[in-house]
């Protein structure tokens, strides 16, 4: 069997969690990572070149002979790599630069949306401050403002009050507080309702829906506090119906890349949308072109088929000839965080009780903000720590036969782990449980 040489783009616990599950393939040869984090040197090998340092990336995988490239941040989609690797005749799985607008233009998606008539909140696109400001003293509150580009995350505002409005529209529009990203804004309907994620494989016609998932966004425990890159997920989700998942697969996930197609604009790579269930069904959030994080690390648990099968099929337009199969158990993570995140947190801490956590059964420890550190020790000599090396540091993965079962197995392996702040929260999963 010939052997394949690999690239694996980002540095999260999503990373890791993909160079976990492509290990395991039967096909998969030396793993590089670009840049990778503590975790992902048990895999394969770290190289220092960042995720948006397209010309490099392309220099090394010419020199090293790599046959595969995933690239999974959403920064190095937006910057093009993936018709940059293809100029060069380089294989790469992953949407375009115009595909993956959905994800870094919200005022594409949401024209798109209605251009294609999917479910998703009213809203208008403004470049201009006065206009904008006209629009949303028409409106009822709370209104949502967004940055319409790539803002961390950070770039979404609920506005309860019209002084809030004022106040969004001026850091965004005016003060340029995410720079470029806030060249156009959109301001939508406020929608309520639970919040989901979905995933799609996409060879750009055919595609394969992930089972059902939620992350966890807030810092804090019942949903509050700032928002963060997502502090634990679980999936399939109990509360989701198999007429909704029908719904969600014809109505939102088949019918975007049927609208992409006919726009002359395929959409190959991971379709991640996020959706509210809105008592007048679900709606759509957000496109996102990328697997989640940390949605990744809990669905690779679940993944039975081989992902170099599934994303080989995607670039060659054959995913109709793949079964791809789940588990039929249930899988969570919980992210352990470094105190003060998403403020401003210390690093390098010292972090314990890995190994001892993976010595459960059904535990995987995914890495994130992690990093080997030398110290010099009078009694040991020159030794190598593991340490903190960012905000959400570790994602702890269980599955069991059900969602109770994954995540007391879960909240027993995080007991075993400790570093100095160690910050997680204890509610992973519960609100779904009482759905
Ligand atoms: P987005 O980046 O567009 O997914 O927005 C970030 C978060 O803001 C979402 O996960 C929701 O919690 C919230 N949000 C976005 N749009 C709306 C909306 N129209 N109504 C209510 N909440 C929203
Ligand atoms: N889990 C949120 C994201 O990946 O965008």
């Amino acid at each position: 069997m010939q052997k394949q040489k690999i690239l694996i783009i980002g540095s999260g616990g999503r990373e890791h969690a993909i160079g976990w599950k492509v290990s395991q393939s039967p096909r998969a040869g030396e793993i590089y990572f670009a840049p990778g984090n503590a975790g992902t040197t048990k895999i394969g090998t770290n190289i220092a070149i960042k995720a948006t340092e397209i010309d490099k990336l392309i220099e090394f995988v010419k020199r090293e002979k790599i046959d595969l490239t995933l690239a999974l941040p959403d920064d190095p989609l937006a910057l093009g790599i993936v018709d940059a690797f293809r100029t060069e005749n380089l294989r790469i799985f992953g949407p375009t630069k115009s595909a993956a607008q959905l994800e870094y233009s919200k005022a594409f998606s949401k024209n798109f949306m209605k251009k294609h008539n999917l479910p998703t909140a009213r809203f208008k696109v403004f470049t201009n401050f006065d206009e904008a400001i006209r629009y949303t003293d028409m409106e009822t509150l709370p209104i949502v403002i967004k940055a319409s580009g790539l803002a961390l995350g950070k770039g979404v505002i609920i506005a309860q009050t019209r002084k809030e409005v004022h106040l969004a529209l001026e850091d965004i529009l005016v003060k340029k507080v995410f720079g470029e990203a806030g060249n156009e804004v959109v301001i939508e309907e406020f929608l309520t309702g639970p919040e989901i994620s979905t995933h799609a494989f996409s060879d750009g016609i055919n595609f394969s829906l992930f089972p059902t998932s939620q992350d966890h966004k807030k810092i804090g425990e019942n949903d509050e506090g700032l928002n963060t890159g997502g502090m634990g997920t679980i999936a399939p989700l109990p509360f989701v119906s198999s007429e909704l998942y029908e719904d969600i697969k014809n109505k939102i996930v088949a019918e975007t890349l049927k609208g992409m197609e006919s726009d002359g604009n395929i959409f190959e790579g991971i379709l991640y949308p996020g959706l509210m269930l809105t008592t007048a069904g679900p709606k759509i959030l957000e496109y996102n072109a990328r697997f989640g994080d940390p949605e990744t690390q809990t669905y690779m648990r679940l993944l039975e088929t081989d992902l170099l099968d599934i994303v080989d099929a995607c670039i060659d337009h054959k995913l109709s000839d793949v079964k791809v199969k789940w588990k039929d158990m249930s899988a969570c993570t919980i992210i352990l965080a470094s105190g003060g995140y998403p403020g401003n947190y210390e690093k390098g801490k010292i972090i314990s009780g890995i190994p001892e956590a993976e010595q459960m059964p059904n535990i995987v420890v995914f890495h994130a903000g992690t990093k080997m550190e030398e110290v010099e020790d009078s009694e040991h000599g020159r030794m190598e720590n593991l340490v903190t090396n960012g905000g959400r540091v570790l994602g702890v993965s269980a599955i069991g036969e059900n969602l109770s079962v994954a995540l007391a197995t879960a909240y027993e392996a995080v007991k075993k782990i400790n570093f100095e702040g160690m910050y997680y929260r204890k509610d992973i999963g519960k609100k779904a449980l009482e759905l």
